[in-house]
């Protein structure tokens, strides 16, 4: 369980001449525990922050602090082990290693922590998500849900008390996207996760607890929405 304050954040991407204001003084507090969905036009902004908040990528201004830590000034080295120790992400494509097993996908963050029974383990956390009787698939013969399910269990490997998930319903039928948010929302309640997604469909924003929009580079709360969870 993670808090996450974002204050007066700014990315701006310059190539060559050309300067692109990604963000422009967003600010967010999420309190640990929270459910925040994150909605915005396609190019409003939304990978951007996610990176920002997941410790990927670093603002060109303010303030990113998770548990009071502000990991926009943390050195390369510092910010990717208190990634790895706090921070789950799912990303919005490329998830998966396509020449490995699901089973093999998952074992690999554990291994590289160093962790003593990583197959039982990877074997737990593919159980969780559902795929008990697909771990000895690869990629390329799961479908596009199970395919989100097995990142969830590479998300979940380290024990993460914030999980970020950027569009992970956006190529999946209604059913498997309301499925996948199940299993997400109960992942939020049962394992206190601090989750953080970021979708362009409403219906997904709706599962959340709370509701943020992205415009011209800042974050507005959207209020009056039902809260279904
Ligand atoms: N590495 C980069 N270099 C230059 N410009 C970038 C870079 N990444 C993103 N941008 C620009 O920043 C803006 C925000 O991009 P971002 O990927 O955050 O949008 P998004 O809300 O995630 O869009 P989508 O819904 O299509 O995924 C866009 O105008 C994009 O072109
Ligand atoms: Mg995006």
């Amino acid at each position: 369980m993670e808090s996450l304050l974002l204050q007066d954040v700014y990315k701006i991407y310059k190539e060559g001449d050309i300067e692109t204001v990604a963000l422009r003084g967003a600010n967010l507090v999420v309190q640990p525990g929270e459910f925040v969905a994150i909605t915005g036009r396609s190019g409003a902004g939304k990978s951007t922050l996610l990176n920002i908040m997941g410790g990927l990528a670093v603002p060109s201004a303010g303030k990113v602090l998770i548990n009071g830590l502000d990991i926009a000034k943390m050195g390369e080295s510092e910010r990717s082990l208190f990634r790895r120790q706090n921070i789950g992400v799912i990303f919005q494509t490329d998830n998966l290693i396509p020449f490995l097993t699901a089973l093999e996908n998952v074992m690999l963050p554990l291994q590289f922590a160093g962790r003593r029974h990583c197959t039982e383990e990877a074997r737990n956390l593919l159980s969780e998500v559902g795929l008990q009787n697909r771990i000895h698939h690869k990629p390329g013969m799961l479908s596009g849900g199970e395919r989100q399910r097995v990142a969830i269990a590479i998300a979940l490997a380290n024990h993460p008390g914030l999980l970020l998930a950027d569009e992970l319903t956006g190529e999946l039928d209604t059913a498997t996207a309301e499925q996948v948010m199940t299993l997400l929302a109960g992942l939020n309640s049962q394992r206190n996760l601090t989750l953080i997604i970021v979708t362009h469909n409403k219906v997904v924003a709706n599962r959340a607890n709370r509701q943020v929009h992205i415009m011209d580079g800042q974050l507005t709360e959207i209020t009056n929405q039902i809260a279904r969870n």
